[in-house]
Protein backbone atom coordinates (compact mmCIF):
# COMPACT_ATOMS: atom_id res chain seq x y z
CA UNK A 1 0.00 0.00 0.00
CA UNK A 2 1.16 3.05 -0.98
CA UNK A 3 0.20 6.28 0.77
CA UNK A 4 0.44 10.13 -0.15
CA UNK A 5 1.32 13.04 1.13
CA UNK A 6 0.43 16.24 -0.48
CA UNK A 7 2.50 19.58 -0.67
CA UNK A 8 3.38 22.99 -2.07
CA UNK A 9 7.00 22.26 -2.09
CA UNK A 10 9.29 19.44 -0.71
CA UNK A 11 12.65 19.36 0.07
CA UNK A 12 15.07 16.54 0.21
CA UNK A 13 17.57 16.70 2.68
CA UNK A 14 18.12 18.73 5.88
CA UNK A 15 21.69 20.21 5.57
CA UNK A 16 22.34 23.92 5.12
CA UNK A 17 21.10 24.01 1.86
CA UNK A 18 17.87 21.91 2.23
CA UNK A 19 17.01 24.11 5.82
CA UNK A 20 17.65 27.20 4.05
CA UNK A 21 15.47 26.87 1.01
CA UNK A 22 12.59 25.66 3.88
CA UNK A 23 12.80 28.83 5.77
CA UNK A 24 12.59 30.92 2.58
CA UNK A 25 9.65 29.06 2.00
CA UNK A 26 7.89 29.02 4.46
CA UNK A 27 8.49 33.09 4.82
CA UNK A 28 6.14 32.43 1.65
CA UNK A 29 3.48 30.52 3.35
CA UNK A 30 3.77 27.65 1.58
CA UNK A 31 3.12 23.89 2.36
CA UNK A 32 6.18 22.75 2.80
CA UNK A 33 8.04 19.46 4.06
CA UNK A 34 11.30 18.92 4.48
CA UNK A 35 12.39 14.78 4.01
CA UNK A 36 15.79 13.99 5.49
CA UNK A 37 17.17 10.30 5.96
CA UNK A 38 18.88 11.13 9.08
CA UNK A 39 17.80 13.37 12.10
CA UNK A 40 18.52 17.37 10.42
CA UNK A 41 21.26 18.28 12.50
CA UNK A 42 23.45 15.01 11.76
CA UNK A 43 23.23 15.98 8.58
CA UNK A 44 27.02 16.35 6.87
CA UNK A 45 26.85 20.38 7.45
CA UNK A 46 27.51 19.70 11.07
CA UNK A 47 31.00 18.64 9.79
CA UNK A 48 32.16 21.63 7.73
CA UNK A 49 34.65 23.57 10.12
CA UNK A 50 37.21 26.10 8.97
CA UNK A 51 34.43 29.26 7.97
CA UNK A 52 32.46 30.89 5.45
CA UNK A 53 33.93 33.30 3.32
CA UNK A 54 32.31 37.06 2.71
CA UNK A 55 34.41 40.01 1.96
CA UNK A 56 33.63 41.88 5.24
CA UNK A 57 36.92 42.91 5.95
CA UNK A 58 36.63 43.09 9.69
CA UNK A 59 40.23 41.90 9.91
CA UNK A 60 43.34 44.08 9.31
CA UNK A 61 42.50 45.28 6.16
CA UNK A 62 39.27 46.09 3.81
CA UNK A 63 38.22 43.77 1.08
CA UNK A 64 35.69 43.72 -2.00
CA UNK A 65 33.20 41.41 -3.29
CA UNK A 66 35.29 41.56 -6.40
CA UNK A 67 38.46 40.41 -5.48
CA UNK A 68 36.32 37.34 -3.41
CA UNK A 69 34.95 37.27 -7.31
CA UNK A 70 38.33 36.77 -8.68
CA UNK A 71 39.77 34.47 -5.86
CA UNK A 72 36.39 32.22 -6.86
CA UNK A 73 37.24 32.32 -10.55
CA UNK A 74 40.78 31.49 -10.48
CA UNK A 75 40.37 29.03 -7.93
CA UNK A 76 37.66 27.09 -10.40
CA UNK A 77 40.51 27.21 -12.95
CA UNK A 78 38.04 28.96 -15.39
CA UNK A 79 35.66 26.32 -15.21
CA UNK A 80 33.22 28.18 -12.76
CA UNK A 81 30.56 30.22 -14.13
CA UNK A 82 31.14 33.82 -13.81
CA UNK A 83 27.43 35.25 -13.33
CA UNK A 84 26.81 32.41 -10.65
CA UNK A 85 29.80 33.62 -8.97
CA UNK A 86 29.21 37.22 -9.30
CA UNK A 87 26.01 36.29 -7.48
CA UNK A 88 27.11 34.27 -4.72
CA UNK A 89 30.05 36.90 -3.65
CA UNK A 90 28.09 39.85 -4.13
CA UNK A 91 25.15 37.93 -1.81
CA UNK A 92 27.92 37.17 0.98
CA UNK A 93 28.37 39.89 3.29
CA UNK A 94 24.97 40.15 3.47
CA UNK A 95 24.25 36.44 4.02
CA UNK A 96 26.67 36.30 6.68
CA UNK A 97 24.85 39.45 9.11
CA UNK A 98 21.94 37.55 7.92
CA UNK A 99 23.09 34.37 9.56
CA UNK A 100 24.67 36.13 12.60
CA UNK A 101 20.82 37.94 13.45
CA UNK A 102 19.56 34.33 13.66
CA UNK A 103 21.84 33.53 16.20
CA UNK A 104 24.93 32.28 15.00
CA UNK A 105 27.51 32.45 17.35
CA UNK A 106 30.05 33.49 15.33
CA UNK A 107 34.12 33.88 16.82
CA UNK A 108 34.95 38.00 17.69
CA UNK A 109 37.56 39.68 17.05
CA UNK A 110 38.82 42.24 20.14
CA UNK A 111 37.20 44.33 18.84
CA UNK A 112 33.60 42.56 18.76
CA UNK A 113 33.23 42.01 15.11
CA UNK A 114 33.02 38.63 13.57
CA UNK A 115 36.43 36.51 13.59
CA UNK A 116 37.90 36.04 9.80
CA UNK A 117 40.44 34.20 9.55
CA UNK A 118 42.91 33.24 6.22
CA UNK A 119 42.26 30.37 4.07
CA UNK A 120 43.63 28.85 1.08
CA UNK A 121 43.44 30.90 -2.49
CA UNK A 122 42.05 34.55 -0.84
CA UNK A 123 44.02 37.67 -2.16
CA UNK A 124 42.63 41.49 -1.85
CA UNK A 125 43.53 43.49 -4.87
CA UNK A 126 43.24 40.90 -7.46
CA UNK A 127 45.68 38.34 -6.74
CA UNK A 128 48.50 41.01 -5.05
CA UNK A 129 47.70 40.18 -1.38
CA UNK A 130 46.67 37.80 0.97
CA UNK A 131 43.32 38.28 3.18
CA UNK A 132 41.58 37.45 6.26
CA UNK A 133 37.76 36.59 4.14
CA UNK A 134 36.49 32.97 5.87
CA UNK A 135 34.06 34.12 8.86
CA UNK A 136 34.67 31.21 11.58
CA UNK A 137 32.81 29.75 14.81
CA UNK A 138 35.95 28.45 16.47
CA UNK A 139 36.66 25.07 13.49
CA UNK A 140 32.71 24.31 14.11
CA UNK A 141 31.15 26.65 11.47
CA UNK A 142 29.28 23.57 10.05
CA UNK A 143 28.35 22.76 13.50
CA UNK A 144 26.96 26.62 14.34
CA UNK A 145 25.24 27.34 11.01
CA UNK A 146 23.47 23.90 10.76
CA UNK A 147 21.84 23.89 14.39
CA UNK A 148 20.93 27.84 13.98
CA UNK A 149 19.27 27.11 10.79
CA UNK A 150 17.45 24.02 12.15
CA UNK A 151 16.33 26.39 15.19
CA UNK A 152 15.09 28.65 12.55
CA UNK A 153 12.90 26.23 10.88
CA UNK A 154 11.42 24.58 14.51
CA UNK A 155 10.18 28.27 15.08
CA UNK A 156 8.31 28.51 11.70
CA UNK A 157 7.09 25.62 12.03
CA UNK A 158 8.34 23.62 9.28
CA UNK A 159 7.34 20.32 8.77
CA UNK A 160 9.88 17.45 9.27
CA UNK A 161 9.79 14.05 7.89
CA UNK A 162 13.68 12.83 9.62
CA UNK A 163 14.56 9.20 8.88
CA UNK A 164 12.53 9.05 5.00
CA UNK A 165 14.69 7.83 2.48
CA UNK A 166 13.23 8.78 -0.78
CA UNK A 167 13.98 6.33 -3.54
CA UNK A 168 13.43 8.07 -6.85
CA UNK A 169 11.73 10.67 -8.55
CA UNK A 170 8.04 10.86 -9.83
CA UNK A 171 7.91 12.39 -12.89
CA UNK A 172 4.78 12.55 -15.16
CA UNK A 173 4.15 12.40 -18.32
CA UNK A 174 4.64 15.58 -19.50
CA UNK A 175 8.33 15.55 -18.27
CA UNK A 176 7.71 17.07 -14.88
CA UNK A 177 8.75 16.06 -11.57
CA UNK A 178 5.91 15.70 -9.09
CA UNK A 179 7.31 14.67 -5.97
CA UNK A 180 9.54 11.42 -5.11
CA UNK A 181 8.93 7.86 -3.41
CA UNK A 182 9.89 7.14 -0.32
CA UNK A 183 10.19 4.75 2.57
CA UNK A 184 9.61 5.53 6.50
CA UNK A 185 12.98 4.06 8.03
CA UNK A 186 11.35 3.73 11.41
CA UNK A 187 7.72 1.90 10.18
CA UNK A 188 8.50 0.62 6.44
CA UNK A 189 5.90 2.44 5.24
CA UNK A 190 5.80 3.21 1.69
CA UNK A 191 4.82 6.99 0.75
CA UNK A 192 4.20 9.03 -2.44
CA UNK A 193 5.26 12.56 -1.49
CA UNK A 194 3.40 14.95 -4.02
CA UNK A 195 4.20 17.85 -4.62
CA UNK A 196 4.10 20.80 -7.28
CA UNK A 197 7.88 21.68 -6.52
CA UNK A 198 10.59 19.45 -5.46
CA UNK A 199 14.04 20.40 -4.37
CA UNK A 200 16.84 17.99 -3.82
CA UNK A 201 19.84 18.84 -1.20
CA UNK A 202 20.83 15.74 -0.87
CA UNK A 203 24.51 17.06 -0.41
CA UNK A 204 27.84 14.54 -1.52
CA UNK A 205 28.74 11.22 -2.45
CA UNK A 206 32.32 10.94 -1.18
CA UNK A 207 31.48 7.71 -0.22
CA UNK A 208 31.94 6.33 -3.62
CA UNK A 209 36.12 6.67 -2.21
CA UNK A 210 37.72 4.78 0.09
CA UNK A 211 39.27 7.44 2.28
CA UNK A 212 36.65 10.24 2.64
CA UNK A 213 36.23 13.15 4.77
CA UNK A 214 32.37 12.27 4.27
CA UNK A 215 30.01 10.64 6.52
CA UNK A 216 28.55 7.24 5.60
CA UNK A 217 25.15 9.21 4.91
CA UNK A 218 27.24 10.83 1.90
CA UNK A 219 25.88 8.54 -0.84
CA UNK A 220 25.03 10.72 -3.78
CA UNK A 221 20.70 9.93 -3.45
CA UNK A 222 19.74 13.36 -4.64
CA UNK A 223 22.45 12.73 -8.07
CA UNK A 224 21.36 8.97 -8.55
CA UNK A 225 18.37 10.11 -8.79
CA UNK A 226 18.16 12.55 -10.79
CA UNK A 227 20.16 10.73 -13.33
CA UNK A 228 18.14 8.03 -13.60
CA UNK A 229 15.40 10.01 -14.29
CA UNK A 230 17.16 10.83 -17.85
CA UNK A 231 18.44 14.15 -15.90
CA UNK A 232 22.06 14.61 -17.03
CA UNK A 233 24.85 15.34 -14.87
CA UNK A 234 27.86 17.81 -14.91
CA UNK A 235 31.90 18.00 -14.50
CA UNK A 236 31.31 14.69 -12.22
CA UNK A 237 35.10 14.27 -12.40
CA UNK A 238 35.85 17.23 -10.81
CA UNK A 239 36.34 15.92 -7.34
CA UNK A 240 38.07 17.75 -4.31
CA UNK A 241 40.94 16.04 -2.70
CA UNK A 242 41.39 18.17 0.94
CA UNK A 243 44.71 17.96 1.97
CA UNK A 244 44.40 17.08 5.11
CA UNK A 245 42.26 14.69 5.70
CA UNK A 246 43.77 12.81 9.02
CA UNK A 247 45.84 9.91 7.93
CA UNK A 248 43.99 6.38 8.81
CA UNK A 249 40.20 7.76 9.37
CA UNK A 250 40.47 10.37 6.79
CA UNK A 251 38.32 12.64 9.04
CA UNK A 252 38.60 16.58 8.31
CA UNK A 253 41.49 18.60 9.79
CA UNK A 254 40.58 22.22 8.70
CA UNK A 255 42.17 24.24 6.30
CA UNK A 256 41.79 26.73 9.17
CA UNK A 257 44.40 24.77 10.59
CA UNK A 258 46.88 26.61 7.97
CA UNK A 259 45.23 29.80 7.88
CA UNK A 260 46.18 29.88 11.37
CA UNK A 261 49.93 29.53 11.01
CA UNK A 262 49.89 25.71 10.36
CA UNK A 263 52.50 24.23 7.73
CA UNK A 264 53.38 20.88 6.15
CA UNK A 265 56.27 18.98 6.71
CA UNK A 266 58.16 16.00 4.96
CA UNK A 267 59.88 13.41 6.54
CA UNK A 268 63.12 14.99 5.65
CA UNK A 269 61.59 18.07 7.76
CA UNK A 270 61.09 20.68 5.17
CA UNK A 271 58.36 22.89 4.83
CA UNK A 272 57.53 21.87 1.45
CA UNK A 273 54.72 24.37 0.38
CA UNK A 274 56.75 26.89 -0.20
CA UNK A 275 58.72 25.38 -3.25
CA UNK A 276 55.09 24.66 -4.85
CA UNK A 277 53.52 28.57 -4.60
CA UNK A 278 54.02 31.70 -4.13
CA UNK A 279 50.74 31.15 -1.72
CA UNK A 280 52.75 28.60 0.09
CA UNK A 281 50.39 26.16 2.30
CA UNK A 282 47.55 28.72 1.47
CA UNK A 283 47.43 27.81 -2.29
CA UNK A 284 44.28 26.30 -3.83
CA UNK A 285 43.24 22.86 -2.19
CA UNK A 286 43.54 20.69 -6.09
CA UNK A 287 47.44 22.19 -5.56
CA UNK A 288 48.29 21.74 -2.07
CA UNK A 289 47.03 18.39 -2.49
CA UNK A 290 49.01 17.36 -5.73
CA UNK A 291 52.32 18.67 -3.67
CA UNK A 292 51.91 16.54 -1.11
CA UNK A 293 51.13 13.65 -3.24
CA UNK A 294 54.52 14.69 -5.14
CA UNK A 295 56.66 14.76 -1.33
CA UNK A 296 55.10 11.44 -1.07
CA UNK A 297 55.71 9.74 -4.32
CA UNK A 298 59.32 10.93 -4.34
CA UNK A 299 59.79 9.24 -1.21
CA UNK A 300 59.85 12.33 1.26
CA UNK A 301 56.44 10.84 2.82
CA UNK A 302 56.30 9.81 6.73
CA UNK A 303 55.60 6.37 8.69
CA UNK A 304 56.94 3.24 8.02
CA UNK A 305 55.18 2.93 4.50
CA UNK A 306 55.84 6.57 3.64
CA UNK A 307 52.29 7.50 2.80
CA UNK A 308 51.06 10.37 4.15
CA UNK A 309 52.71 13.86 5.43
CA UNK A 310 52.63 16.02 8.98
CA UNK A 311 50.84 19.22 9.50
CA UNK A 312 52.91 21.51 12.08
CA UNK A 313 50.65 23.41 14.46
CA UNK A 314 53.54 23.43 17.12
CA UNK A 315 54.24 27.08 17.00
CA UNK A 316 50.86 28.33 17.45
CA UNK A 317 50.30 29.71 20.48
CA UNK A 318 48.19 27.82 23.44
CA UNK A 319 45.45 30.73 22.89
CA UNK A 320 44.96 30.05 19.47
CA UNK A 321 44.57 26.13 19.99
CA UNK A 322 42.37 26.60 22.67
CA UNK A 323 40.19 29.04 21.10
CA UNK A 324 40.28 28.85 17.02
CA UNK A 325 40.86 25.07 16.59
CA UNK A 326 39.65 23.07 19.37
CA UNK A 327 37.80 21.04 17.07
CA UNK A 328 40.97 19.30 15.32
CA UNK A 329 43.23 18.93 18.42
CA UNK A 330 40.19 16.59 20.08
CA UNK A 331 40.12 15.06 16.86
CA UNK A 332 43.75 14.60 16.97
CA UNK A 333 43.78 13.30 20.24
CA UNK A 334 41.19 10.62 19.95
CA UNK A 335 41.61 9.61 16.64
CA UNK A 336 45.34 9.73 15.89
CA UNK A 337 46.43 9.71 19.37
CA UNK A 338 48.23 12.75 19.51
CA UNK A 339 48.26 16.37 20.83
CA UNK A 340 48.63 18.51 18.42
CA UNK A 341 50.75 21.37 19.96
CA UNK A 342 53.72 18.82 20.65
CA UNK A 343 53.42 16.40 17.48
CA UNK A 344 52.42 17.03 14.01
CA UNK A 345 49.70 16.06 12.96
CA UNK A 346 49.59 12.57 10.15
CA UNK A 347 47.52 13.95 7.22
CA UNK A 348 47.19 12.78 3.33
CA UNK A 349 45.15 13.86 0.46
CA UNK A 350 41.31 12.43 1.50
CA UNK A 351 38.42 12.86 -0.80
CA UNK A 352 35.87 15.74 0.30
CA UNK A 353 33.71 17.53 -2.25
CA UNK A 354 32.02 17.26 -5.66
CA UNK A 355 32.18 19.91 -7.42
CA UNK A 356 30.15 18.54 -10.06
CA UNK A 357 26.79 18.01 -9.53
CA UNK A 358 23.16 18.61 -11.19
CA UNK A 359 23.49 21.70 -13.28
CA UNK A 360 21.74 24.14 -12.26
CA UNK A 361 20.44 27.87 -12.88
CA UNK A 362 22.17 30.57 -10.38
CA UNK A 363 17.93 30.07 -9.05
CA UNK A 364 18.24 26.81 -8.48
CA UNK A 365 16.45 25.20 -11.62
CA UNK A 366 17.29 21.97 -12.73
CA UNK A 367 18.90 22.31 -16.49
CA UNK A 368 18.89 19.61 -18.36
CA UNK A 369 21.31 19.48 -21.16
CA UNK A 370 20.55 17.96 -24.29
CA UNK A 371 21.17 17.65 -27.90
CA UNK A 372 23.28 21.42 -26.98
CA UNK A 373 20.67 22.89 -25.60
CA UNK A 374 19.56 23.91 -21.52
CA UNK A 375 16.03 22.66 -20.75
CA UNK A 376 14.75 23.57 -17.34
CA UNK A 377 13.05 20.71 -15.91
CA UNK A 378 9.61 21.11 -14.55
CA UNK A 379 8.99 21.12 -10.68
CA UNK A 380 12.72 20.50 -10.27
CA UNK A 381 15.28 22.54 -8.24
CA UNK A 382 18.52 21.55 -6.66
CA UNK A 383 21.23 23.52 -4.34
CA UNK A 384 24.35 22.10 -1.82
CA UNK A 385 26.98 20.03 -2.91
CA UNK A 386 24.52 18.33 -5.14
CA UNK A 387 24.04 21.23 -7.26
CA UNK A 388 26.54 22.25 -10.01
CA UNK A 389 25.95 25.97 -10.24
CA UNK A 390 28.57 26.36 -10.91
CA UNK A 391 30.54 28.81 -8.82
CA UNK A 392 33.15 25.87 -8.01
CA UNK A 393 34.31 24.69 -11.23
CA UNK A 394 37.33 22.51 -11.45
CA UNK A 395 38.30 23.53 -7.98
CA UNK A 396 36.42 24.74 -4.60
CA UNK A 397 38.06 27.40 -2.19
CA UNK A 398 37.90 26.25 1.21
CA UNK A 399 34.87 27.90 2.80
CA UNK A 400 32.93 28.87 -0.23
CA UNK A 401 30.83 25.66 0.37
CA UNK A 402 28.74 26.71 3.75
CA UNK A 403 28.20 29.98 1.50
CA UNK A 404 27.14 28.30 -1.68
CA UNK A 405 24.55 26.17 0.67
CA UNK A 406 23.20 29.07 2.42
CA UNK A 407 22.84 31.83 -0.52
CA UNK A 408 21.77 28.91 -3.41
CA UNK A 409 19.11 27.15 -0.55
CA UNK A 410 18.02 30.98 0.05
CA UNK A 411 17.69 31.50 -4.14
CA UNK A 412 15.85 27.99 -4.53
CA UNK A 413 13.16 28.77 -1.84
CA UNK A 414 12.92 32.44 -3.60
CA UNK A 415 12.25 31.43 -6.61
CA UNK A 416 9.81 28.54 -6.31
CA UNK A 417 7.87 31.83 -4.39
CA UNK A 418 8.20 33.21 -7.62
CA UNK A 419 7.27 30.80 -10.14
CA UNK A 420 4.73 28.29 -7.98
CA UNK A 421 1.36 28.56 -9.08
CA UNK A 422 -1.09 26.68 -6.72
CA UNK A 423 -3.88 26.29 -9.72
CA UNK A 424 -0.82 24.80 -11.95
CA UNK A 425 -1.97 21.29 -10.84
CA UNK A 426 0.50 18.50 -11.96
CA UNK A 427 -1.00 15.32 -12.00
CA UNK A 428 0.50 11.77 -11.88
CA UNK A 429 -0.68 8.63 -13.29
CA UNK A 430 -0.85 5.59 -11.20
CA UNK A 431 1.57 4.11 -13.56
CA UNK A 432 4.39 7.41 -13.41
CA UNK A 433 4.16 6.29 -8.93
CA UNK A 434 4.80 2.83 -9.59
CA UNK A 435 7.60 3.40 -11.80
CA UNK A 436 9.06 5.23 -8.96
CA UNK A 437 8.91 2.47 -6.13
CA UNK A 438 9.74 -0.27 -9.25
CA UNK A 439 13.43 -0.73 -7.95
CA UNK A 440 12.02 -1.68 -4.72
CA UNK A 441 9.72 -4.22 -5.48
CA UNK A 442 12.35 -5.41 -7.48
CA UNK A 443 14.84 -5.91 -4.68
CA UNK A 444 12.17 -6.93 -2.17
CA UNK A 445 11.34 -9.76 -3.76
CA UNK A 446 15.05 -10.51 -4.55
CA UNK A 447 15.77 -13.61 -1.88
CA UNK A 448 19.17 -14.63 -3.01
CA UNK A 449 21.79 -13.34 -5.09
CA UNK A 450 25.39 -11.31 -3.88
CA UNK A 451 24.80 -9.72 -0.44
CA UNK A 452 24.38 -6.03 -1.51
CA UNK A 453 27.25 -4.46 0.68
CA UNK A 454 29.76 -6.90 -1.14
CA UNK A 455 29.58 -4.38 -4.07
CA UNK A 456 31.09 -1.45 -1.52
CA UNK A 457 34.41 -2.58 -0.94
CA UNK A 458 35.43 -3.39 -4.93
CA UNK A 459 33.83 -0.42 -6.32
CA UNK A 460 35.91 1.87 -3.25
CA UNK A 461 39.18 0.59 -4.54
CA UNK A 462 38.62 1.03 -7.84
CA UNK A 463 37.89 4.94 -7.47
CA UNK A 464 40.84 5.21 -4.98
CA UNK A 465 42.98 3.80 -7.26
CA UNK A 466 42.01 4.69 -10.92
CA UNK A 467 40.08 7.92 -10.06
CA UNK A 468 42.50 9.82 -7.64
CA UNK A 469 44.62 12.68 -7.35
CA UNK A 470 46.76 11.57 -10.56
CA UNK A 471 44.36 9.69 -13.54
CA UNK A 472 45.91 8.10 -16.97
CA UNK A 473 43.66 7.23 -20.00
CA UNK A 474 44.51 2.91 -19.59
CA UNK A 475 43.58 2.84 -15.67
CA UNK A 476 40.59 4.81 -15.95
CA UNK A 477 39.20 2.62 -19.05
CA UNK A 478 39.93 -0.58 -17.49
CA UNK A 479 38.37 1.00 -14.26
CA UNK A 480 34.80 2.43 -16.13
CA UNK A 481 34.66 -1.06 -17.42
CA UNK A 482 34.75 -2.76 -14.26
CA UNK A 483 32.56 -0.28 -12.44
CA UNK A 484 29.80 -0.62 -15.29
CA UNK A 485 30.26 -4.18 -14.99
CA UNK A 486 29.79 -3.98 -10.77
CA UNK A 487 26.21 -1.32 -11.45
CA UNK A 488 25.16 -4.39 -13.61
CA UNK A 489 26.12 -6.98 -11.52
CA UNK A 490 24.38 -4.95 -9.18
CA UNK A 491 21.00 -4.88 -10.73
CA UNK A 492 20.97 -8.41 -11.79
CA UNK A 493 22.01 -10.10 -8.42
CA UNK A 494 22.04 -7.73 -5.17
CA UNK A 495 19.49 -8.28 -1.91
CA UNK A 496 19.42 -7.98 1.26
CA UNK A 497 18.16 -11.05 3.34
CA UNK A 498 16.53 -8.83 6.21
CA UNK A 499 12.82 -8.31 4.54
CA UNK A 500 11.84 -6.82 8.13
CA UNK A 501 9.87 -3.37 8.23
CA UNK A 502 10.82 -1.38 11.14
CA UNK A 503 14.47 0.39 11.19
CA UNK A 504 15.55 -1.74 8.37
CA UNK A 505 18.85 -0.19 7.74
CA UNK A 506 20.38 -2.88 5.68
CA UNK A 507 17.22 -2.05 3.24
CA UNK A 508 18.71 1.59 3.25
CA UNK A 509 22.05 0.85 2.71
CA UNK A 510 21.27 -1.29 -0.48
CA UNK A 511 19.23 1.93 -1.96
CA UNK A 512 22.37 3.90 -0.85
CA UNK A 513 24.86 1.20 -2.89
CA UNK A 514 22.64 1.92 -5.76
CA UNK A 515 23.36 5.63 -5.99
CA UNK A 516 26.93 5.15 -5.35
CA UNK A 517 27.28 3.27 -8.28
CA UNK A 518 25.30 5.61 -10.39
CA UNK A 519 27.71 8.42 -8.89
CA UNK A 520 31.45 6.51 -9.34
CA UNK A 521 30.12 5.08 -13.15
CA UNK A 522 29.23 9.45 -13.83
CA UNK A 523 32.45 10.31 -12.04
CA UNK A 524 34.46 7.47 -14.26
CA UNK A 525 32.50 8.41 -17.65
CA UNK A 526 33.24 11.87 -17.35
CA UNK A 527 37.27 11.73 -15.71
CA UNK A 528 38.21 9.27 -18.85
CA UNK A 529 36.40 11.77 -21.10
CA UNK A 530 37.66 14.85 -20.33
CA UNK A 531 41.62 14.93 -22.22
CA UNK A 532 43.09 17.84 -19.84
CA UNK A 533 44.52 18.98 -16.43
CA UNK A 534 42.07 21.45 -14.95
CA UNK A 535 41.85 22.17 -11.20
CA UNK A 536 41.31 18.96 -9.59
CA UNK A 537 41.40 16.52 -12.52
CA UNK A 538 45.05 16.20 -13.17
CA UNK A 539 45.96 13.81 -15.73
CA UNK A 540 49.62 12.13 -16.14
CA UNK A 541 48.84 12.00 -19.90
CA UNK A 542 47.15 15.27 -20.48
CA UNK A 543 49.21 17.64 -17.99
CA UNK A 544 48.15 20.88 -19.43
CA UNK A 545 44.63 23.12 -19.39
CA UNK A 546 43.38 23.02 -22.79
CA UNK A 547 41.35 25.87 -23.24
CA UNK A 548 40.98 25.46 -27.08
CA UNK A 549 38.68 21.94 -26.62
CA UNK A 550 38.08 22.03 -22.74
CA UNK A 551 37.09 25.29 -21.15
CA UNK A 552 33.78 23.71 -20.62
CA UNK A 553 31.85 22.15 -18.75
CA UNK A 554 31.64 18.18 -18.89
CA UNK A 555 27.64 16.46 -19.54
CA UNK A 556 27.15 13.08 -18.81
CA UNK A 557 23.89 10.92 -19.79
CA UNK A 558 22.41 7.80 -17.89
CA UNK A 559 22.68 5.66 -21.46
CA UNK A 560 26.14 6.77 -21.65
CA UNK A 561 26.34 10.03 -23.80
CA UNK A 562 28.65 12.73 -23.61
CA UNK A 563 28.34 16.54 -24.45
CA UNK A 564 30.29 19.83 -23.89
CA UNK A 565 28.50 22.66 -22.58
CA UNK A 566 29.42 26.41 -22.79
CA UNK A 567 30.83 28.04 -19.91
CA UNK A 568 29.44 31.71 -18.43
CA UNK A 569 31.75 34.15 -18.34
CA UNK A 570 29.65 36.91 -18.76
CA UNK A 571 28.85 38.53 -15.14
CA UNK A 572 26.95 41.65 -14.94
CA UNK A 573 28.92 43.96 -13.02
CA UNK A 574 32.69 43.16 -13.19
CA UNK A 575 35.05 42.15 -15.95
CA UNK A 576 35.41 39.11 -16.47
CA UNK A 577 38.27 37.10 -15.18
CA UNK A 578 40.94 36.78 -18.06
CA UNK A 579 42.53 33.38 -18.43
CA UNK A 580 45.88 32.84 -17.05
CA UNK A 581 48.08 30.21 -14.92
CA UNK A 582 47.32 29.28 -11.25
CA UNK A 583 50.07 29.45 -9.01
O1 LIG B 1 39.13 22.73 5.83
C1 LIG B 1 37.97 23.04 6.12
O2 LIG B 1 37.68 23.59 7.17
C2 LIG B 1 36.94 22.77 5.13
C3 LIG B 1 36.23 23.74 4.65
C4 LIG B 1 35.54 23.59 3.36
O3 LIG B 1 35.64 22.53 2.73
O4 LIG B 1 34.92 24.56 2.91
Amino acid sequence: MIAVKAFDAIVIGGGGAGLRAALALGDAGKKIAVISKVFPTRSHTVAAQGGINAALGNVQHDDDWRYHFYDTVLGSDFLGDQDAIEYMCKEAPRTIIELEHMGLPFSRDENGKIYQRAFGGQSRFFGKEPVKRTCAAADRTGHALLHTLYQQNVAKRTQFFNEWFVLDLVKNQHGAVVGVSAIDIVSGELCYFMARQTVLATGGAGRIYHSSTNAYICTGDGLAMAWRAGICLQDMEMWQFHPTGLYGSGILISEGTRGEGGRLLNSQGDYYMTKYSSMADLACRDIVARSSMEEIIHGRGCGPKKDHVLLDIRELSEETIAQKLPGITEISKIYAGIDPKQDPIPVVPTVHYLMGGIPTTPYGEVINHKNGKDEIVPGLFAAGECACVSVHGANRLGANSLLDIVVFGRAVGQRIQEVDNASQVQEASRTDIEAAFSAYYEMEERTEGDAFVSFREPMQRLMQDDFGVYREEEKMQKGLGSLQELRQNFHKSAYYKDKSSVFNTSRIEAFEMRNLLDVAVSTAQSALTRKESRGAHSRVDYPKRDDQNWLCHSIVHYDGGFEKRMVNNSPKEVEPVALKERH
